[in-house]
């Protein structure tokens, strides 16, 4: 095992200050997926690791991933390489990447989970050989999959674009779903809290599916969890930052934003960044969310949204992200265009 080394002062980084709502000189950007399939020099490596789940949990080859997208491209902070997925897997139920199908979870048994921490120690092995390679003023993102997005896949046992047996299942039984939630929620806390101890300067909570969600509902298994996580890391680590990212929320954006008081916002796609700069005001850092699509295509169409982005935001805390992940097809070149366009200017 590698030791943990003494961290650099948070300040130094351009990530943290925005999430602290500091004053910068430009926009700090990474991208969500910036690690992925776009990249020659993922595909290589993958093909080396054999499973998308070995390379997850091969802490060497999964932190050379992590890095890659950062040499390549120079962006403020490297997310870890991993998966949301490796909860579920570490509370005994069991997870196989299908080459070509996406996930698939087997039997659940709620009654039967418990969480076994040692099985996701590589994850953290990953975080700490990035931290060592990492340039100082370069955050390393933790993450974890926010725990409605979980369960969906667990309830599911695969991807969907509605999870209607999920939701049917927690409509109908919803004091047996907040148990489900709140087995999700204590396990991402501690593998969110040994991601921080490990190296990780800000986390981020995916909720990719959380506009699945209408109300009292989004507040119940979307904010709340959110909540829970947040104040249980900051009672630990109070200068790490928080990100969420309740993909689809829409007009419930700027109510998670206050309930859960996370540091960073994720904006998906949908969402008229001048409205949410009115919307959710200065207590949060927005992070957002240029359409992968654009990205694919570049030129034009490209730099027009990235410019017209970085205007909308200019003298406010803000992140450049995307809406959404990478997109498997995006020609490299495309990525490098858009970083230089973000750096070229004036926050
Ligand atoms: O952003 C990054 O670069 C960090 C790595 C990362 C991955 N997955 C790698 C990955 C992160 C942060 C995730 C999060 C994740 N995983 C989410 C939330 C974000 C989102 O996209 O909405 C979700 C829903 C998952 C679950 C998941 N993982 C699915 C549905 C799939 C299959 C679909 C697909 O794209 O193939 C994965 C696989 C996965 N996770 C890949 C990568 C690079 C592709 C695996 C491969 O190399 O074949």
């Amino acid at each position: 095992m590698l030791k943990p080394q003494t961290k650099q002062p948070a300040t130094e980084k351009p990530l943290v200050q925005a999430l602290q709502r500091g004053k910068l000189q430009r926009v700090p950007f990474w991208f969500m997926r910036q690690a992925g399939r776009y990249l020659p020099e993922y595909r290589a490596l993958r093909q080396k690791a054999g499973s998308f789940l070995d390379l997850c949990f091969s802490p060497e080859l999964a932190a050379e991933v992590t890095l890659q997208p950062v040499r390549r491209f120079g962006m403020d902070a490297a997310i870890l390489f991993s998966d949301i997925l490796v909860i579920p897997y570490a509370l005994g139920q069991t997870l196989d990447f299908a080459e070509g199908e996406g996930p698939q979870l087997g039997a659940l048994d709620i009654a039967a989970l418990s969480f076994d921490a040692a099985k996701l120690a590589p994850v953290h092995e990953t975080l700490l050989r990035a931290r060592a390679q990492l340039a100082p003023e370069k955050a390393l993102i933790g993450f974890a999959g926010a725990p409605w997005t979980v369960a969906c896949y667990m309830v599911e046992g695969r991807g969907d674009a509605q999870f209607n047996k999920t939701k049917a299942f927690a409509y109908e039984k919803p004091a047996a779903f907040d148990g489900l939630i709140d087995v999700i929620t204590a396990a991402t806390v501690s593998y969110l809290a040994e991601q921080v101890k490990n190296g990780a300067d800000a986390v981020q909570l995916f909720d990719s599916w959380a506009g699945l969600l209408p109300e009292p509902y989004f507040t119940r298994w979307a904010v709340n969890p959110a909540a829970r996580i947040r104040a249980a890391l900051k009672a630990d680590f109070p200068g790490v930052p928080v990100i969420g990212f309740p993909r689809g929320a829409g007009a419930l954006y700027p109510s998670y934003a206050q309930k859960t008081g996370v540091d960073g916002l994720g904006l998906d796609t949908q969402v008229p960044l001048p409205w949410a700069l009115r919307e959710c005001g200065d207590e949060v850092c927005l992070q957002g969310n240029l359409d992968p699509a654009l990205v694919l295509a570049g030129g034009n169409a490209l730099e027009q949204a990235a410019l017209e982005m970085l205007y909308a935001a200019k003298g406010r805390p803000f992140i450049f992200n995307l809406g959404h992940g990478i997109l498997k097809e995006t020609p490299p070149g495309h990525v490098a265009r858009l970083c230089e366009i973000i750096r070229g200017f004036a926050a």
